[in-house]
């Protein structure tokens, strides 16, 4: 494969071919009249981007737990009963959530902007074209919007896939899920069916 040289197999790209493994070779798979070598190329290429762009529920759930600690307002249940003694019923319930999965995307990544929803994007409100086009000098005194734990924008995809897979339409918290995020008869779960 003459063509998939360190030109292409550069940074993140190669990483995200490794971390995929099995999956390259399907994505490999182009009709027999393509010059091959450039389509295998822009094949592990698409695969790495789809892989990068899906997100991973599971490394989500820590994004969400520990990383971002959005648990503090939202909930380990994502149902907006927070952790925090200051957020119950402030915080929006995922679970009830109605945003597409772009929108979800934006509001992890840029906040609220006049709420209490922080911004996490690494680039939110340094590069304009990360959010709506706007820097925190556009902003007057009092009215920037809160800054919570930064993160990559990989991380952004993968918190949202654990929200949409996790809490999205699933009704209110049950005993089966508490005990799977605490432990089998956890304190927390008391009073849960
Ligand atoms: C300091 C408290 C706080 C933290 C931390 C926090 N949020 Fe929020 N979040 C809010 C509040 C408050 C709202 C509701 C804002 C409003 O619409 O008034 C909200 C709204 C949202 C919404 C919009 C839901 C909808 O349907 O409108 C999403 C999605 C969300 N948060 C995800 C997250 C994620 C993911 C994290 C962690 C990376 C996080 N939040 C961390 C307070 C917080």
């Amino acid at each position: 494969m003459p063509l998939l040289t360190t030109r292409f197999l550069t940074g993140a790209v190669a990483a995200a071919i490794l971390a995929i493994g099995l999956a390259v070779p399907a994505a490999l798979a182009v009709p027999a009249n393509t010059p091959k070598p450039a389509s295998a190329a822009q094949g592990a290429a698409d695969a790495a981007k789809t892989a990068e762009l899906g997100g991973d529920p599971v490394r989500g759930k820590r994004v969400y737990t520990d990383v971002g600690r959005c648990t503090q307002c939202h909930g380990w249940g994502g149902n907006g009963v927070g952790s925090d003694p200051r957020s119950p019923g402030k915080a929006a319930d995922l679970r009830a959530t109605t945003l597409d999965t772009e929108t979800l995307r934006n509001v992890v990544r840029c906040g609220l902007p006049g709420t209490d929803m922080p911004y996490h994007g690494s680039d939110a409100y340094k590069k304009p074209e990360a959010c709506f086009g706007q820097v925190l000098a556009d902003f007057k005194e009092g009215e920037a919007p809160h800054k919570g734990r930064t993160f990559r924008e990989v991380d952004i995809n993968n918190v949202v896939a654990f929200i949409e897979d996790h809490f999205k339409g699933k009704g209110p918290v049950t005993l089966a899920e508490c005990e799977e995020f605490f432990k089998p008869g956890a304190k927390n779960c008391v009073g849960l069916k």
